[in-house]
């Protein structure tokens, strides 16, 4: 760290030591955790500058960037998380606080594309509204450690349609609640419903995060996945996808949030273009 720049040692800013300047402002009967918080970001925000030698127009452009992706955003499309998400934050956060016991089935990212409120449909029922894609049966268990079923479990589940889009990209041309749906499981722990088999999808790239994956040089592809989102009482809240085995971006997945268990087998179901994926899901219980 370069300390020539000045040495004033009272509440003046000196580059020197500037995160310490800054976070000496804080006041002593604040949250406790919102100060450890930002302690560590300014602390991490400074030294990032210094050790890349932060240029005046590269600290403006930063500042346009963020701009952007905030003007980008709106309740139907998350900038930032898709800016979280492809700077791997988002797994790592998962990671660190969704560990789950060996046997249960892992998490994986959220994603911004879940809706609250989708209809609870019987079992067997039909979430592919646009008449698009190629049908697929998405069939398994909910079980609990010990490989009883888990009665009373919600899925909620949510895919992309077969242009790599999902409904709330498209107010108007797909129908609302494309593609997704809510299943209650019975006694016997069991789930089926009908999509479509759904397909790799480039997230949005006409922001400044799929701006930035051009520069960067980097594929904008996730592979193809269906979202799931699990509950049930006396278990933790599962959130994760299957994928399916031989997409070709398992590997290069643009959120990194692609994890060797989670990738289902997939295979025709009749001699008539349907396609059936099983996966048993394994919830961990409260702890
Ligand atoms: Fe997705």
């Amino acid at each position: 760290m370069n300390t020539s720049i000045s040495s004033d040692s009272n509440g003046y800013f000196t580059a020197d030591r500037s995160a310490d300047v800054v976070n000496a402002r804080m006041g002593k009967a604040i949250n406790p955790r919102l100060a450890a918080l930002m302690r560590s970001v300014v602390e991490h925000l400074h030294t990032f500058a210094w050790d890349v030698g932060l240029t005046q127009e590269e600290w403006e452009v930063a500042i346009k960037f963020l701009t952007e992706v905030g003007q980008m955003s709106s309740p139907e499309r998350q900038e930032f998380i898709l800016l979280s998400d492809t700077l791997g934050l988002s797994m790592l956060v998962d990671s660190i606080n969704n560990r789950r016991p060996i046997g249960a089935t892992e998490t994986t990212v959220f994603g911004p594309f879940h809706v609250e409120g989708a209809p609870i449909l019987d079992m067997g029922a039909n979430i592919c509204l646009d008449g698009k894609g190629e049908r697929c049966l998405f069939e398994g268990r909910v079980l609990d450690m010990d490989g009883s079923p888990v009665a009373g479990a919600y899925l909620d589940v949510w895919s992309d349609n077969a242009d790599g889009y999902y409904d709330v990209q498209q107010p108007g041309i797909q129908p609302k609640w494309n593609n997704r749906g809510v299943f209650v499981t019975g006694a016997d722990g069991k789930y089926s419903f009908c999509g479509i088999r759904p397909i790799p999808y480039p997230i949005p790239q006409d922001g400044p995060v799929g701006q930035m994956l051009t520069a960067l040089g980097r594929n904008p592809y996730r592979p193809a996945h269906m979202h799931f989102m699990i509950k049930a009482p006396g278990f933790q809240k599962l959130i994760t996808h299957t994928f399916f085995s031989g997409d070709p971006y398992l590997e290069s997945d643009t959120v990194f949030g692609v994890k060797k268990s989670l990738v289902a087998a997939i295979e025709p179901a009749d001699g008539q273009g349907t396609w059936r994926s099983t996966f048993d899901f394994v919830l961990a219980p409260l702890v």
